[in-house]
């Protein structure tokens, strides 16, 4: 399961743990902090989503990014420029590796919220371990079902222009993303194991198919945070993962 495209960040992509993104979607922080606590050893990063960033998942970042963690904030922030790129600055202070925008807030917003991270970066003191926040742009919401390919085209090429990191995206549209985006992280939800329930997801896949699409990084929530033994969900995710790799 080695990397075998340019990719840019540091950290490899070798084991089933350093693919898989905990989405840790409830409002509850202290159960979204046992939940993060319990699966460590499962899942490399931790996915802080808007309802918990709204019940005070600003905290948490610290008790995630302590426990080991790195933090994703999918704030999927949308709005004029100057104001995605002042918040994108105030996410950048923070212990956060991955923030997430929309794709079709435009070239400008994107630029915007690439320009407020690099303000954040630049601010900190330097030492040995200075926190880099890579800016993720979602293209198409994995919900949706109908997905026009020139509007996913358009948003990708408007990611790569405006200096993004990565994209994420459903496995369906990966052949497109990785065509037109080949440097750029590829990270995908709507994962399923086989026979898991879909929930409101439209354009899902298992994390096998979705490897083999190109995706780099998965993000996996209710097969694993719902299931009546979370840690046996992470472990048969794992084995999916290691018997098809
Ligand atoms: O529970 P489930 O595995 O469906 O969770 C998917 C997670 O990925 C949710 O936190 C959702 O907000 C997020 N997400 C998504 N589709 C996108 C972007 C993010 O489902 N396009």
């Amino acid at each position: 399961m080695r990397y075998d495209r340019p990719f840019p960040l540091d950290t490899p992509l070798d084991t089933p743990r350093d693919r898989l993104v905990l989405a840790l979607d409830t409002h509850d922080l202290d159960a979204a902090a046992q939940m993060a606590r319990l699966l460590a050893e499962y899942f490399r990063v931790a996915k802080v989503g808007l309802e918990l960033y709204c019940a005070g998942g600003f905290e948490l970042i610290n008790v995630l990014a302590d426990c080991g963690y790195e933090v994703f904030c999918d704030l999927k922030l949308h709005d004029i420029p100057n104001t995605v790129g002042r918040a994108a600055k105030v996410i950048g202070k923070l212990r956060v590796s991955y923030l997430t925008v929309h794709a079709a807030g435009g070239l400008r917003m994107l630029q915007a919220a690439v320009e407020g991270l690099a303000a954040a970066h630049s601010s900190q003191i330097a030492d040995e371990s200075p926190n880099r926040t890579q800016l993720l742009a979602v293209t198409v919401l994995t919900s949706e079902s109908e997905v026009s390919q020139n509007r996913l085209i358009q948003r990708i090429e408007l990611a790569v222009e405006a200096g993004c990191n990565g994209i994420v995206c459903a496995a369906p549209d990966l052949t497109m993303a990785t065509r037109f985006a080949d440097s750029l992280i590829c990270v995908v939800p709507g994962i399923r194991l086989p026979g898991d329930s879909i929930d409101d997801q439209r354009r899902v896949a298992t994390p096998r198919e979705a490897i083999d699409a190109g995706a780099d990084l998965l993000v996996v929530g209710r097969s694993v945070t719902r299931a009546p033994d979370p840690v046996a969900a992470a472990e048969s995710l794992h084995d999916h993962l290691r018997s098809s790799a």
